[in-house]
C-alpha cells in the first residue's frame, strides 16, 4: 500500500489522526493505516487489558524491574541499554509498538512522589542513562516516549502549576537530559509534562517545541501526555503532533477551530506527517522484531540490576553477615514495594519475603511484627511485650525493615520522615543491646537523623523489583558486594533543600535555586549532608592516585589509578568533578563532568581513564545569554563522591 502524507488525506482525516485513535493508541483512519499501540512504563510492561466502571484496572502480569532510582545507583549505561532491552522484549509479546518511558525529570526536591520512576538531581547521568535506556529498546525496533518535557519536578500541583525558570537553569539543568537522550539516541517520541513552565502550558509551549526542532533537532513525534491538552486548537498550533487520549471534546474542538480558520494548514500537516512517520516507523519495526531474551534471562537481569541497585549506607563493622540468629521485623518484610502510579507493574508471582529469602540463605531467621500500624502513626511495638522481649534476647541481631508507604504519580509526600511507628520501633529495638541493621524500601531521600546514631547498618533497597528482597539477602550476606553509589542527595533535613526554600504559591514554583540543585547546591554552600550524591560503600576498600589530567583536540582526558586495597572483590564507582566553569555569579563551584565503573580484584589496581568531550565544560552565559566555552583556570576533581575529593588537578583552558 503506498504510503501516505498529509497532503492524501482529507482535512478530517487529519483532525483524526492528530488525536488518539482510543486510550493507548492512533486512529487507523478505517484500516488506511495501523494502529500505533502504547504502553507504559519505565519500570516494566504495564499493559491495561480492562477498566470497570469505576475506573479500575485490570493489567497484564508482567517482570517487575527495579525502580529508575534503582538503575541509577549503578552508574551503568550498559545496564540501562540492557533494562532497555528487556522490557522492549516483554513489549514484543504483547504486540505493543512504544514503550512510554524512560521517565528523565530531575530530582528538584525529594518530596516528588516520582522520584522513584527518574534517574539522578544531576542531568548528565539522567541523560546518559536514558540514552542507553532508549537505544536499548530501539535497537529491538521498539519506540520510546522521553518523558516529561519538561519541568515536571512535582506531582501534587502537576495540572496547574508554572514552573518559573531563566533559561540558563531550563538550559543546563531541566532541559539538558532531554538534549543529551534526543542527540544520542533520538526516540522515537517525546511526551510533553502536564504543568506550564514559566506560565504556558507545555501542551501548548510553542517556544519550547521550537527550540525542541531547532536547537535539538528533534524529528520524532511529540505526544501530550495523557490528558494534558488544555485547548486542542492551541496546542495543534504550538507544534504538539499527537493528543492522547481519544476524547471527543478534542475533536469537536479541532474541527470547530479548523472551520473557524483557527489552526493552519502547515501546522495541521506538520503534525498528521509527525504521526504517519511514526505509525509508518512502527510498521516497518513491526516486521523486524523479534524475541531476543527469554523471559528466565529478563527475570536474571532484573535480579542483577536489583542487586546492582543497593546502596550500603552505613556498616559498623557489622555486615556481612555470617550465622547470627536473626530477628526480622518491620511491614516491608512482608510486602512487595514499589511506587505507585502509571509506572507500576502486576506481578507474575508474589515477591519473595525478606524473611523467607534469609531463611533461603540458611540463616535462623523469625519474623517478628514490630508495629501495628493503626491509623494515628502509633504503633504497638514488639519491644515492649514481654514474650516477644524475651525471644528478641536470645538474638544477636535485628533486621528491620522501613519504607515510604507515600511514593506515588499525582502526589507528593508531606515528609521525608518514615512514620512515626517506624522511627519509635527503630529507636526502641536499638536498645536491645543487639547488632541493629535497617533495610531501607523508598524511591527517594529519607531524613534519619533522629535514629540514625542507634543502628549499626543501613542497606538502601530503593525499590528493587521482584527481586528485591533477594538481592538485599545478598548484599546482607557478602554474596553480592555492595556497589550502589547514590544519585540524589540525602539531606540532613527538608530544611536544608534549596527547592523547598523556594518562592511557592498555590500556582507559581519559583525555580529560584537556578543551577544549585541538589550537590551543586550543598557543596557550593557548603552545607552538610546526611548522605552526598555519588555516596555508597563497599565490602572492598578503593585508593586513587597517579592522577592526570590532558587535553587533547575536543577531549579532556583524566586518567588515573584505582586501588582495591582489601581482599574482596569489588567495584567502584569514582566520579569526575569541574569546576566552577566561570566566574558568572551563581556559579556551582563543581558538577559532574565524568565518571567510571570500575572493577578492580581483591589486592590490586587499574589504571582508568574518563574521557570528557570539551563541550560538556561548556556553560550558558547569562551575559552573552548563549552557549560559551569555558576559559581560563579549571579544577578537575576525582572523589568517590561529591563531597569527598580525593585529588584534585587545575588546568587552563585557553
Ligand atoms: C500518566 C503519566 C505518564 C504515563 C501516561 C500514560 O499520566 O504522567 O507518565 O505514561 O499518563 O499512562
Amino acid at each position: 500500500m503506498p504510503r501516505l502524507t498529509a497532503k492524501d488525506l482529507t482535512i478530517e482525516e487529519k483532525l483524526k489522526l492528530v488525536i488518539g485513535g482510543d486510550h493507548w493508541g492512533t486512529n487507523t483512519l478505517d484500516g488506511k493505516v495501523r494502529y500505533v499501540k502504547m504502553v507504559d512504563g519505565p519500570i516494566g510492561r504495564r499493559l491495561v487489558v480492562s477498566e470497570d466502571k469505576q475506573g479500575r484496572e485490570t493489567i497484564l502480569p508482567s517482570i517487575a524491574y527495579p525502580c529508575a532510582q534503582a538503575l541509577s545507583h549503578a552508574w551503568s549505561e550498559d545496564f540501562a541499554y540492557e533494562l532497555g532491552k528487556a522490557i522492549a522484549n516483554d513489549m514484543i509479546d504483547v504486540n505493543a509498538d512504544i514503550l512510554l518511558g524512560p521517565a528523565v525529570n530531575i530530582k528538584r526536591t525529594p518530596l516528588c512522589g516520582r522520584n522513584f520512576e527518574y534517574y539522578s538531581e544531576d542531568p548528565l547521568l539522567s541523560g546518559n542513562l536514558a540514552a542507553a535506556y532508549i537505544k536499548g529498546a530501539q535497537d529491538q525496533h521498539i519506540g520510546t516516549s522521553l518523558k516529561h518535557f519538561c519541568a515536571n519536578n512535582i506531582e501534587y500541583a502537576r495540572h496547574y502549576c508554572s514552573s518559573n525558570l531563566d533559561e540558563r537553569t531550563l538550559r543546563e539543568i531541566y532541559l539538558k537530559q532531554f538534549e543529551i537522550a534526543i542527540k544520542e539516541s533520538n526516540p522515537w517520541t517525546l511526551m510533553c509534562s502536564y504543568n506550564k513552565v514559566n506560565g504556558t502550558w507545555m501542551s501548548e509551549h510553542t517556544e519550547l517545541y521550537k527550540f525542541l526542532r531547532e536547537e535539538f533537532k528533534y524529528d520524532g513525534t511529540v505526544v501530550s501526555d495523557w490528558n494534558s491538552v488544555h485547548d486542542a486548537v492551541r496546542t495543534m498550533n504550538s507544534g504538539l503532533d499527537l493528543i492522547m487520549p481519544f476524547k471527543d471534546i478534542d475533536y469537536k474542538r479541532l474541527k470547530e477551530g479548523y472551520e473557524a480558520g483557527e489552526i493552519s494548514d502547515d501546522a495541521l500537516d506538520s503534525a498528521a506527517n509527525n504521526v504517519l512517520n511514526l505509525i509508518y516507523k512502527c510498521e516497518d519495526a513491526s516486521k523486524l522484531r523479534k524475541r531476543t531474551m527469554s523471559i528466565k534471562s529478563r527475570k536474571n537481569l532484573a535480579y542483577k540490576l536489583a542487586q546492582n541497585g543497593i546502596v550500603l549506607l552505613k556498616n559498623n563493622n557489622v555486615l556481612p553477615l555470617s550465622n547470627e540468629r536473626l530477628v526480622v521485623t518491620g511491614a516491608p518484610v512482608l510486602r512487595y514495594k514499589a511506587g505507585n502510579g502509571s509506572s507500576k507493574v502486576t506481578l507474575k508471582e508474589p515477591a519473595m519475603t525478606l524473611d523467607v529469602a534469609l531463611q533461603n540463605a540458611n540463616f535462623d531467621c523469625i519474623y517478628k511484627e514490630t508495629t501495628r500500624y493503626v491509623p494515628n502513626g502509633q504503633g504497638m511495638m514488639c519491644g515492649t511485650d514481654v514474650t516477644c522481649r524475651e525471644e528478641l534476647l536470645t538474638r544477636d541481631a535485628v533486621v528491620i525493615a522501613v519504607g515510604n508507604e507515600n511514593e506515588f504519580e499525582s502526589g507528593d509526600r508531606e515528609t521525608i520522615k518514615l512514620c512515626r511507628a517506624e522511627e519509635d520501633a527503630i529507636r526502641h529495638l536499638s536498645g536491645l543491646g543487639k547488632k541493629v541493621i535497617v533495610v531501607l524500601y523508598a524511591g527517594a531521600p529519607v531524613d534519619m537523623s533522629s535514629w540514625i546514631g542507634c543502628v549499626d547498618a543501613v542497606v538502601f533497597a530503593s525499590f528493587g523489583g521482584q527481586y528485591q528482597n533477594e538481592a538485599v539477602v545478598d548484599v546482607l550476606t557478602g554474596k553480592f558486594n555492595p556497589c550502589g553509589h547514590l544519585t540524589e542527595s540525602f539531606p540532613t533535613c527538608l530544611e536544608d533543600v534549596p527547592a523547598e526554600q523556594a518562592y511557592r504559591d498555590v500556582e507559581n514554583f519559583d525555580y529560584d535555586e537556578g543551577l544549585l540543585v541538589g550537590y551543586r547546591y550543598y557543596t557550593t554552600s557548603n552545607y552538610p549532608v546526611l548522605y552526598p550524591f555519588g555516596y555508597g560503600l563497599s565490602y572492598s576498600r578503593f585508593a586513587y592516585s597517579n592522577m592526570d589530567v590532558k587535553v587533547q583536540n575536543d577531549m579532556v582526558k583524566v586518567s588515573f589509578t584505582i586501588t582495591n586495597t582489601s581482599d574482596v572483590d569489588g567495584i567502584d564507582i569514582p566520579q569526575i568533578y569541574v569546576g566552577p566553569l566561570s566566574c558568572e555569579p551563581d556559579r556551582p563551584i563543581r558538577e559532574l563532568k565524568g565518571y567510571a565503573r570500575v572493577a578492580v580484584k581483591k589486592n590490586s589496581s587499574k589504571k582508568v581513564t574518563v574521557d570528557i568531550p570539551m563541550d560538556r565544560l561548556q556553560y550558558f552565559s547569562i551575559n552573552t545569554n548563549k552557549w560559551e566555552p569555558c576559559k581560563g583556570k579549571l579544577t578537575f576533581m576525582l572523589g568517590k563522591n561529591s563531597r569527598d575529593i580525593i585529588i584534585e588537578k587545575d588546568i587552563v583552558l585557553a
